[in-house]
């Protein structure tokens, strides 16, 4: 949610930043600005919209120090004047922040007295504190200032007389990495990979001074550490559409290539090695957490768990779980699934976890997140960066690898990739459903057992870059109540790839038909010609066992949330009021 970005060095760092900032963008894209040192003050330039407004002020700027931000708004509207950078009150101290304030009330209250604050952001009072504590920018006062603040952050901040970056965080990412006549800071990796070998990780309460071509670290008593760098992985830097028109578009079609990856890597030996910081064998629960998407792949994991290892398994929205006073102890696996390993709700679900002496397992696209860090144990899920906002192939390769878990600890073997899926000419018909879909202000999407995950995520797709009002119901729950909402208007989506519920599933689609209501059924079995016949549309896709099939039945939907985004006028890849990582509770 928001990412930062520090550059100092013998390159303009207003250029370096900006390019930063695009990579950054799908950290939030409300606003965005740019601080830098010039004649011996603190300049600020900011843009409301996407980073892309920003770039006619940042013409024939030049700099070499500096700090950057592209925001999603927490506390106050996006604008011109929330947007970060903030400057303190008497200008000497600017920051970047990623994260929440949470005493920033309070803050306000005890030491600002005569400062008015200009901005509604909890992030100002960093900068009037760091003014406050820390007048000439040495680093015991700015501890001193940092420890005033609860909540998570990440923070880069420069004072106007000096070629330095200051950093801290906790909660939140924030990496550093050091070349020879330059350093740079972000909160994501990729964006530091393409000109830099090696990066050092800021670890939760260390602090770090970086100048031009150097960093120190220093531990929260103000004491000098040593820190290891570590290798740049060069494929991190992938943030490109490679042609495509939408990263969404792209991650849809690199799918078949995240499966055929993950068949190769998550052999039985990979996995055990993988989990030999967990005890199976005192394992009598398993509990995964996980939200919005990453929560319906917990759906699909709890149901895969519990019909192959016979242990209770439940799926849990995490941002619930830590409210619902679970009954943790050391016989527990908590399963934390989140694509990013960042969002904040996961990762409370997990400290909770840890305190009640439960293993933990990340399942995540992220091995160096904050989750994964705090688990006993990781899977990655080995999509590549997932750059649009919705996902799409890390919900596949999440499944995927759930279902690999799953067979894993039953020791049974793992049915095959199923490539038919991923032939073009199956999705013909995405063009035509999404035309059908392209005007309408809701929709009712059902499936049973199984399918009915597929529903959830597809009733999310289609809302979050459709806009359209998508309600998912468990097909058999349709005369318990939402019936009374069937008339001539309603649209039904239909999954049923499992042949058990078939009957059952048609009986449910007559009910609707005789309502008036039009279906459109999405299935992989064959259904009677009188059915058929009455249907909005019939789609039908190649044939796949149940099990697996909420991993391939979900593509066809994903196709049809893109193009009736696309048909609508909306950029897929960036969703209002969206943000790719949720790094606030
Ligand atoms: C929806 C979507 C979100 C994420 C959720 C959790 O398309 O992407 O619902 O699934 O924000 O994110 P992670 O998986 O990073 O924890």
């Amino acid at each position: 949610m928001c990412g930062i970005a520090g550059y100092v060095g013998d390159d303009n760092a207003i250029s370096r930043l900006y390019t930063m900032l695009e990579k950054l963008e799908y950290r939030g894209y409300d606003s965005s600005g740019i601080g830098y040192i010039c004649n011996g003050g603190i300049a600020c330039l900011k843009q409301v919209g996407e980073v892309s407004c920003l770039s006619p002020l940042i013409m024939g700027k030049s700099s070499h120090c500096g700090i950057a931000h592209t925001r999603w708004a927490t506390h106050g509207k996006p604008s011109e004047v929330n947007a970060h950078p903030h400057l303190s009150f008497d200008k000497k101290w600017a920051v970047v922040h990623n994260g929440i304030v949470e005493n920033a009330t309070y803050l306000k209250e005890k030491y600002l007295g005569d400062i008015v604050p200009v901005s509604e952001t909890d992030t100002e009072i960093i900068s009037h504190l760091l003014s406050i504590f820390c007048p000439d920018g040495d680093i015991s006062s700015f501890i001193s200032a940092i420890s005033c603040l609860s909540g998570s952050y990440a923070i880069c901040s420069v004072h106007e007389n000096m070629q330095r970056l200051f950093l801290t965080k906790k909660h939140c990412p924030l990496f550093v990495a050091i070349g020879r006549c330059e350093s740079a800071v972000s909160s994501d990796i990729s964006c530091l990979a393409d000109r830099f070998d090696r990066f050092y990780e800021l670890l939760d309460g260390e602090y770090a001074v970086v100048e031009s071509g150097r960093v120190t670290f220093y531990n929260s008593h103000g004491k000098i550490i040593h820190k290891d760098s570590q290798k740049m992985c060069k494929n991190t830097s992938v943030v490109d559409k490679c042609g495509y028109i939408h990263f969404m578009l792209k991650e849809i079609e690199e799918e078949e290539d995240v499966l055929e990856r993950l068949y190769s890597i998550y052999d039985a030996e990979r996995l055990r090695q993988e989990l030999i910081d967990i005890d199976f064998d005192r394992i009598d629960r398993i509990m995964l957490v996980g939200c919005g998407t990453a929560y319906h792949a917990c759906m699909y994991g709890a149901t895969m768990l519990s019909w192959h290892t016979h242990i209770t398994s439940t799926a849990h929205i995490a941002s619930e779980f830590i409210y619902s006073r679970p009954d943790l102890d050391d016989r527990t696996l908590v399963i934390a699934v989140s694509q990013s390993g960042e969002t904040a709700d996961t990762i409370s679900s997990i400290e909770l976890a840890r305190k009640k002496g439960c293993a933990t397992l990340a399942i995540t696209n992220c091995t160096s997140s904050p989750l994964s860090r705090l688990c006993h144990a990781t899977l990655d899920i080995h999509c590549g960066k997932e750059i649009a906002v919705a996902s799409t192939k890390a919900y596949n390769a999440m499944l995927q690898v759930m279902y690999f878990l799953s067979h894993y600890l039953s020791k049974t073997p793992y049915l095959p990739l199923c490539h038919e899926y991923f032939d073009k000419a199956i999705y013909d018909d995405v063009d035509k459903v999404s035309m059908l879909l392209k005007d309408k202000r809701e929709l009712f999407i059902l499936g049973r057992n199984l399918d009915y995950i597929t529903a959830m995520e597809s009733a999310l797709k289609i809302k979050e870059i459709a806009y359209i009002f998508a309600s998912p119901h468990p097909t058999g729950e349709l005369k318990y109540g939402f019936i009374a909402l069937i008339d001539s208007d309603s649209v039904c989506v239909v999954f049923a790839f499992d042949d058990a519920l078939l009957p059952k599933t048609l009986l449910g689609i007559e009910e609707i038909m005789s309502r008036g209501g039009s279906v459109i059924l999405i299935t992989c079995l064959e259904i009677p010609r009188n059915i058929q016949d009455r249907l909005m549309c019939l789609i039908s896709l190649p044939v796949i066992g149940t099990e697996l099939s909420p991993i391939y039945s979900i593509i066809f939907w994903q196709k049809v949330s893109y193009r009736v985004s696309i048909l609508r006028g909306n950029n897929p890849d960036k969703p209002r009021n969206l943000a790719k990582s949720v790094t606030v509770e």
